[in-house]
This record gives C-alpha cells, sequence and structure tokens, in this order.
C-alpha cells in the first residue's frame, strides 16, 4: 500500500472505456491515487466495482465541453488527495464522419469541443492547480495518427486531433517555467470499443491494409507510452508527440511495398542505377 502523503496524483478524462480504463489501472499498478471523469457513468460504475478501492480511485461524472465539469474534476483531485501531479486529457469521440461537403456545422463544431475544447480546458484547469501547488506536473494529451495524416471522411476529428498536436506544442512553451511537461501520444489503431464496436472481425481481417506490425494495438499498449511519458523516464521530453502506431505512419507512401509478400522488394536484391545508362543489377533473395 503506498503512502498516500508521496503517491502521485493522477486524472484521468474518458477514464471508464477504452485507453482510458487502461491507462486508470496502469496508474493504480503504479501506486498512483487516481481521478477519473466521463459522462458515461455505467461504466465508470464497472471499473469502481472491479477496482473496490475507494482510497485510491475516485470518479467525477465530467462532460469535458463543460468548464464548469473539468473545473470540478481537476478540484476533485485536489480536495481529495491535496495536489494534481498528472492529467491524462484522453476523452474523444469519432464525431462527425462522412463527406465534407455534407458536414453539418453543429457537428464539425461538436467534435471540436469535445477532441479540442476538452483537451484545452484539461490543460487549463490542471495547469492551474499545478502552478498554485508550486511543484511542477505532467500533461499527457490523447491525440492520434488522424492528426498527422489525412484520409477524409472523418476530416473534423483529423483536424481536431491536428489541433491537439499543435496545442500541446505551445502550452509546452508556456508551461515550462513553472516545470510543466506536456506531451502528445498519436494512437494508430488500437483496440477499444470506439473503433471496434461496430465490425470487429473485418477489421481484423483487414489489419494488413493498415499498419504493418502484425498485431492489432491493445489499450496497454498505449497506457504503457503514457506510463512513459507521465513517469521521470521522460523528464527532457516536452511539446512533442509520440506515434504509437504499429508503424502506420512510418507505412507513409507505401511506395516501395515491403510489407507484400509478393512484392519485388521481397524477391529481388540488387541496386539500380536509375537514368545512367547503366544496368541494374539483382538477384533472388534466399529464403532465411
Ligand atoms: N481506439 C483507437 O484506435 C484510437 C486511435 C487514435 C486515438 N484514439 C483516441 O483515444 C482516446 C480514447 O479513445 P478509445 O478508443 O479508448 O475510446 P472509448 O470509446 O473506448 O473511450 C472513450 C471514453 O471517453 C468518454 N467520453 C467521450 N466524450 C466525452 C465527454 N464529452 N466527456 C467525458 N467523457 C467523454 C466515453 O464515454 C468513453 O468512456 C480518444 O481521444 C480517441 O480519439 C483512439
Amino acid at each position: 500500500m503506498p503512502d498516500q502523503r508521496t503517491a502521485r496524483v493522477t486524472v484521468v478524462t474518458g477514464g471508464a472505456s477504452g485507453i482510458g480504463r487502461a491507462t486508470v489501472l496502469r496508474f493504480l499498478a503504479e501506486g498512483d491515487q487516481v481521478v477519473f471523469g466521463d459522462l458515461n457513468e455505467a461504466n465508470a460504475q464497472a471499473l469502481l466495482d472491479e477496482v473496490a478501492d475507494p482510497a485510491r480511485l475516485r470518479f467525477v461524472p465530467t462532460d469535458v465541453t463543460d468548464e464548469a465539469d473539468v473545473a470540478a474534476l481537476v478540484g476533485d483531485a485536489v480536495d481529495g488527495f491535496g495536489r494534481i501531479d498528472v492529467m491524462f486529457n484522453n476523452a474523444g469521440i469519432g464525431g462527425a464522419f462522412g463527406p465534407l461537403v455534407e458536414t453539418e456545422a453543429a457537428d464539425w463544431d461538436r467534435t471540436f469541443a469535445v477532441i479540442g475544447r476538452g483537451v484545452f480546458l484539461g490543460t487549463k484547469h490542471a495547469a492551474r492547480a499545478m502552478i498554485a501547488h508550486g511543484g511542477g506536473g505532467v500533461i499527457v494529451n490523447n491525440a492520434s495518427v488522424a492528426g498527422v495524416g489525412g484520409g477524409g471522411g472523418l476530416t473534423a476529428y483529423s483536424a481536431a486531433k491536428a489541433a491537439v498536436i499543435n496545442f500541446t506544442a505551445n502550452a509546452a512553451v508556456e508551461l515550462a517555467a513553472h516545470r510543466i511537461r506536456i506531451n502528445a501520444v498519436c494512437p494508430g489503431l488500437v483496440n477499444t470499443p470506439l473503433v471496434m464496436g461496430r465490425d470487429a472481425a473485418a477489421i481484423e481481417a483487414q489489419l494488413a491494409t493498415f499498419q504493418p506490425w502484425p498485431d492489432l494495438g491493445r489499450p496497454e499498449d498505449i497506457a504503457g507510452v503514457v506510463a512513459f511519458l507521465a513517469g521521470p523516464d521522460s523528464v527532457f521530453l516536452t511539446g512533442t508527440h509520440v506515434l504509437a502506431d504499429g508503424g502506420m505512419v512510418a507505412w507513409g507512401p507505401r511506395m516501395t511495398g515491403t510489407s507484400d509478400p509478393r512484392g519485388r522488394t521481397r524477391q529481388y536484391v540488387g541496386f539500380t542505377e536509375g537514368t545512367t545508362g547503366r544496368r541494374p543489377t539483382r538477384r533472388p533473395v534466399h529464403d532465411i
């Protein structure tokens, strides 16, 4: 049982499901005192029942788009545990989808409210509490690979996640003087109710077209990255974002087809001379 005066105090938004839930459990395993907020009170209650440790896990019903709610969530950590050391701004939704020429402005705004405004409010109120306490702190924002690229169809989500990455960089500059670090994690495809809820089998079947790494991401994999960003080993990281995506972004335009077992770069090794007039060399690849 950790000493409650020295145990770290962490706050997680969207902690009742998926990546947030896995991070709550990870922080508890590290000995933290945790407060989580969520809109889904039934899922929150299930987590409280599972952990059954009210001295170390508290829940505050929270809508991250509502400033009073976010202030109350951070206030609960300060009142209940004395301060806040770590804030994980994680709550998210898919939001507006479909062709952008058909997208309703209200749906665009709501997507940005949850993803953009929610991260801003979480950062604002956590940083205020950290500055008032004077001991510094760490903020981690959950962005997405969608924030570093495109794809269409989820334009509002992608643009809002890009805003989270840029916000993180700007906030890091302002908050450094207070010894508050702030970074973002950019998950790729992760097995959570948010993405797997509708057609898990189809997503599993298409996995090889999404990323080169053979396994689908798990919520625990992202919680591990958040734990690193929240912990002492990342003490010199601030204002940056970490891709945790099974190589999805590294794959990029897939110009060489290295992940296709029938692709030419898997069958031959050699050297191409471009348009020099010299002949390329190549030999078949031996099985290893
Ligand atoms: N699963 C993925 O593949 C993936 C990939 C990249 C980024 N992300 C991001 O990770 C974060 C968590 O997603 P997840 O996959 O764990 O989804 P999830 O649906 O399993 O969990 C999200 C949680 O956020 C809560 N939430 C939603 N809107 C809220 C609001 N306004 N106020 C408070 N709580 C709210 C939900 O109730 C839910 O409990 C999101 O920001 C998401 O965009 C997920």
